[in-house]
């Protein structure tokens, strides 16, 4: 199955200029969804993680499924005020601004191994401050995965973990 049949682009959204790659149709249509999930299980698991985390809000709907498949726990990485409890926190930059994720400082054990998924690799920005935070968490972050990546935004070049994607676009 070529999951890009799966997968639309819709011009000018959010902004004029913008290529959006939906991935709602993805979702929608079951087993594309089930092969998927199966694929990235396959890539992931040499990695052998011990949990697998998630950045909101799209990357929940890739790492909580993943999780189930694999019988893993699954930690949330989450947009600033939305968690519970004692959170740690790590601010990052946008093209324009900054945004911010967090997650509960009690979320993983100093030395679990924790992939972080997404749904898109876009610049960079946000796997990586997933990364950093994770880090700052005690995790080891073996690798990191999404289902597309943007090649032509040279995001990878911003990780300094391996990274795997189901489908790239360079344009
Ligand atoms: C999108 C996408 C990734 C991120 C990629 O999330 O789901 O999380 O942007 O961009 P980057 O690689 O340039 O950082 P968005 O902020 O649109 O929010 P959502 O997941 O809640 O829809
Ligand atoms: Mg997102």
């Amino acid at each position: 199955m070529d999951l890009k049949d799966h997968i639309r682009g819709i011009p000018d959204f959010p902004k004029p200029g913008i290529l959006f790659y939906d991935i709602s149709t993805l979702l929608r249509h079951a087993s594309a969804w089930r092969t998927a999930m199966a694929r990235l299980a396959e890539t992931i698991a040499p990695h052998k993680p011990d949990v697998l985390a998630g950045i909101e809000s799209r990357g929940f709907l890739v790492a909580a499924p993943l999780a189930l498949e694999l019988g893993l726990g699954f930690v949330m990485l989450r947009k600033p005020r939305k968690l519970p409890g004692l959170t740690i926190g790590l601010n990052y930059a946008l093209e324009y601004g900054t945004d911010r994720i967090e997650m509960q400082a009690d979320a993983v054990q100093k030395g679990q191994r924790v992939v972080v998924l997404d749904d898109l690799l876009a610049t960079g920005g946000t796997m990586s401050a997933g990364i950093s935070l994770l880090r700052q968490a005690g995790a080891v972050v073996p690798c990191a995965a999404c289902l597309i990546e943007l090649t032509f935004l040279k995001g990878r070049d911003r990780l300094d973990v391996p990274f795997e994607a189901l489908v790239a676009y360079d344009s």
